[in-house]
This record gives C-alpha cells, sequence and structure tokens, in this order.
C-alpha cells in the first residue's frame, strides 16, 4: 500500500489538506502539451545515445501520443494524489507502456522538466501576443490613416495646449506597443534556452546529449549552469514585467477611450458590442471594455510582484517555492491575450466625430504658440513674443472669442509686426502642417508614419 506516489520512503500519508495544498495539478495540466513535447525530446535523445532502447522510445511516443489524445478528448483523469502535472502524466503513461515509461524519467528531475515545461510555455505566449501587437498596431495605423488630417486639442495638463492631428495621437499608442513588442522579443532571447539535462540540481551521470534536445524543441541554445537552469524564473519575471508594460499602454488609451466617449466631451463612440447598457438607467451606453481592461491592469500588475517577491529570498538551487510561479504567469499572458485580442477588433470600430474634436480645439487657444513662432519669425525675440501673446489671449478671454476673431487692427494694436498673414498661422489647419518634421504632427508626416507602420505589420 502505497503511502506516496513517489516512494516507499514516507511511512504516512499526507493529510488532505496538506495533498491539496502541495498539488499543483489543479493549475499545471495546462502545461501538459509542453510536458508531452519536452519528454518525447528527451527520449528521443536517450535513445539515441543508447540509454534506451529504440523499442522503449517507440513505446514512449505511441503512449505519448494517447495521452494527448486523451487530454484533448478531456478523457484524461487527472488526479491530486499524483501531486502534478508530470506526475499524472507518467504514471499514465507507465499504466500504458509499463516498464518503457518507467525508463524516461532516466537522467531528469522535475526540476528540469517543470523549468522546459514554463519556457516551452511561455515561447508560444511571446509569440502570440507579438501576432495581436502587430494587429493592434495595424489597427491603430489603419485609423490614423483615415484621420491623419482630423485635427483635435492635443492636451498637458488636461488642458488644451495645442491642435494635433487624431491620426497622430493614434500612432503614439501605436510606437508604444511596438516598444513592447521589442521588449516582447528581446525576452524570448533569454526565455529559449534549455534547462533538460540539469536533472534535480548538479546534472545527470548519463551520458546526455542536451544540444540534441534544445535543437528537436527550437531552443537557441542550452541553460550553462545546471543550478542555476532549475531555480530562476527570471525569463517568467521579465514576461511578466513586459506583460506589465502593455497592460500600462491599453490602460493609457482605455483612459482615453472612456473620456472621449463621455458625452461631456463627444469625441469617439465605440462600436455596441463592447458597450452594455444599464440595468436602471435606459439612456446609457458604457464604455465597459475599456474600463475593464484598465482595471485588470492591477492584476498583471500584481503578478509581476508576486513574482519578484517569489524568488528574491530563494536560496540555489530548486525549492518548491517555485511551484507559486504558475497562476500568476498564466493570468498575465491570459490577460494580455484577450486584450489585445479585443483591442486589435475595438480600435477598428471606434466612430470619429472630426466635427466635436474641432470645435474643442477652437476652444482654449490651441494657436497661441503659433502666433507666438509667428513673431518670431518677424524678428520678434521669443520672450517678448510670449508676452504679447499672452496679452491677446487675455483680451479673448474678456471677448469671448478666439485668436483669430480679433481683426487685424485689433492684432496690430497687440504687435506692430503682425500682418494680414497671421490668419494662415491662427488656423488650426495651418497650425498642424507646419509641424512638419520626423514625429511632428503635420498630417502628411502622420500619413507617412501610419503607412510605414501599416507596411510593418502587414502580416497582422
Ligand atoms: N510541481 C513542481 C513545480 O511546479 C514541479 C517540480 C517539483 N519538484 C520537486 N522537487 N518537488 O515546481
Amino acid at each position: 500500500n502505497k503511502a506516496q506516489a513517489w516512494s516507499a520512503r514516507f511511512s504516512e500519508p499526507v493529510s488532505d489538506l496538506v495533498k491539496r495544498y502541495t498539488a499543483s495539478v489543479g493549475f499545471d495540466q495546462r502545461l501538459a502539451h509542453q510536458d508531452i513535447q519536452g519528454s518525447l525530446a528527451h527520449a528521443e535523445m536517450l535513445a539515441a545515445v543508447g540509454v534506451i532502447s529504440n523499442d522503449d522510445y517507440a513505446a514512449i511516443q505511441k503512449g505519448m501520443a494517447s495521452i494527448q489524445e486523451e487530454i484533448d478528448a478531456g478523457r484524461f483523469q487527472w488526479s491530486i494524489d499524483l501531486e502534478d502535472v508530470h506526475l499524472n502524466i507518467e504514471k499514465r503513461l507507465v499504466e500504458l507502456i509499463g516498464d518503457a515509461g518507467k525508463r524516461l524519467h532516466t537522467g531528469r528531475s522535475r526540476n528540469d522538466q517543470v523549468a522546459t515545461d514554463i519556457r516551452l510555455w511561455v515561447r508560444a505566449e511571446i509569440d502570440h501576443a507579438l501576432e495581436l501587437l502587430g494587429r493592434v498596431r495595424h489597427a491603430l495605423a489603419g485609423l490614423a490613416l483615415e484621420h491623419a488630417a482630423t485635427i483635435l486639442p492635443g492636451f498637458t495638463h488636461l488642458q488644451v495646449a495645442q491642435p494635433v492631428t487624431f491620426g497622430h495621437h493614434l500612432l503614439a499608442y501605436a510606437e508604444m506597443f511596438g516598444r513592447d513588442a521589442e521588449r516582447l522579443a528581446d525576452c524570448r532571447k533569454r526565455v529559449n534556452r534549455l534547462p533538460l539535462g540539469a536533472a534535480a540540481l548538479a546534472g545527470t551521470t548519463f551520458p546526455i546529449d542536451r544540444e540534441r534536445v534544445a535543437t528537436t524543441l527550437g531552443f537557441d541554445g542550452v541553460c550553462r549552469n545546471s543550478l542555476d537552469a532549475v531555480s530562476d524564473r527570471d525569463f517568467a519575471i521579465e514576461f511578466c514585467a513586459a506583460a506589465a508594460l502593455v497592460m500600462m499602454h491599453i490602460s493609457r488609451l482605455s483612459e482615453e477611450l472612456v473620456l472621449w466617449m463621455s458625452p461631456r466631451v463627444g469625441f469617439i463612440d465605440l462600436a455596441d458590442r463592447f458597450c452594455t447598457g444599464s440595468s436602471i438607467m435606459p439612456q446609457k451606453k458604457n464604455p465597459d471594455v475599456p474600463e475593464l481592461a484598465r482595471g485588470k491592469t492591477g492584476r498583471v500588475y500584481g503578478n509581476l510582484t508576486a513574482l519578484l517577491t517569489l524568488m528574491k529570498g530563494q536560496p540555489l538551487a530548486y525549492n518548491k517555492d517555485n511551484q507559486e510561479d504558475k497562476e500568476g504567469l498564466f493570468d498575465s499572458a491570459d490577460t494580455v491575450r484577450d486584450t489585445l485580442t479585443i483591442f486589435a477588433d475595438l480600435i477598428g470600430g471606434i466612430r470619429v466625430r472630426p466635427e466635436a474634436m474641432r470645435q474643442a480645439a477652437l476652444q482654449g487657444y490651441a494657436t497661441a504658440t503659433d502666433l507666438a513662432d509667428y513673431l518670431v519669425r518677424k524678428g520678434v525675440p521669443f520672450r517678448d513674443a510670449h508676452e504679447t501673446v499672452a496679452r491677446a489671449v487675455r483680451a479673448c478671454e474678456e471677448k469671448r472669442c478666439d485668436l483669430a476673431d480679433l481683426a487685424l487692427e485689433e492684432l496690430q494694436g497687440f504687435h506692430g509686426a503682425i500682418e494680414q498673414d497671421v490668419y494662415g498661422f491662427l488656423t488650426l489647419e495651418g497650425s498642424v502642417a507646419a509641424r512638419d518634421h520626423i514625429g511632428g504632427t503635420a498630417p502628411a508626416r502622420v500619413r507617412a508614419e501610419a503607412e510605414r507602420i501599416l507596411a510593418q505589420t502587414a502580416a497582422a
């Protein structure tokens, strides 16, 4: 009568609570596919170096194929008596193929096994996230191209600052998500190293070929130190950090969408499929999706903090603490995946209200800096120009009009250098068109940037 799955060393079984407390199969069964992939690569190598026979390898292949089928069909019997995904699958393999199954774990430990599974899993998540970021950027650039010349107020301190084009505003987010993609691609390099072969912590006495396993599994190389290979989770932390930044950017965008959709602002409308109504107020259409995305950013930050904290006190090498790495990691990946998938669609469904944007840009003296720049070009020192325009703005405030509404004589009352051509600079169109350099808001520049990003994300 076996007290525990792994050995006869134990004289009494753990209590039900301890069993539940220590088991991870409830959540790590998500790694089943990677676990099988890793086992097959390990077995193939064991056969190639002659540690197991080719017949054993063939049996393992067959057994794993049925197990994968059982899992896919939802027929696999997961048991918390077998603690985790690794022991569950191995036990089933032995049931199916006998001794060959018992040979699979030669030269391997669950410690290097789980580290390998997680790396394979994170790698796939990164690839998916990169594709989704491409789709989000593509959607942003598409809308930006349509609205390269649509003008809205640009804000600092949430006060009207200078006119910008809506396309330019959208492309700011395309830049942020572009850096997120770079970060994930960089993180992937460090994720993509093979821990297998480290065994429990010190390596193994068998003549293993780690490079061979690495190639089979598509890793760029092997972890160079067995103690490090089984214990550190910095690659998962890096992924969670990159995920936190993705969500930070999503959250900023969400905040703006919510604000823009407020009837007080009315710059945009979101497609109905991203909004919900109220159970009491019949008139409501609430931007639930961006609000929820903003809210979910919190849990992704939390997962990062949890993982950093999980790692900080651990001596070498593997400690069971590491079993706690998975749920937060999975949650961050799930949240980013779902959020980006939804946003790729949501952005395409934004209905823009150019007239409301324009009206808002006409309030708040958005072209005041343009008037100052105009005076500078007429030879007035910038500080004096700044002062002159400040006085003009004050006069407008009293008259409740815009700078462009002042008659030429009135403007000349503020500075003699002002001529008829000033009106070309006081318009919103003149203001944005004049900012015509790389990174500027001029429609021509926005079009060029949008096209560059569209081409870059064409596959997306
Ligand atoms: N379920 C474990 C984890 O997630 C697998 C490794 C267990 N190794 C051990 N020596 N207890 O980390």
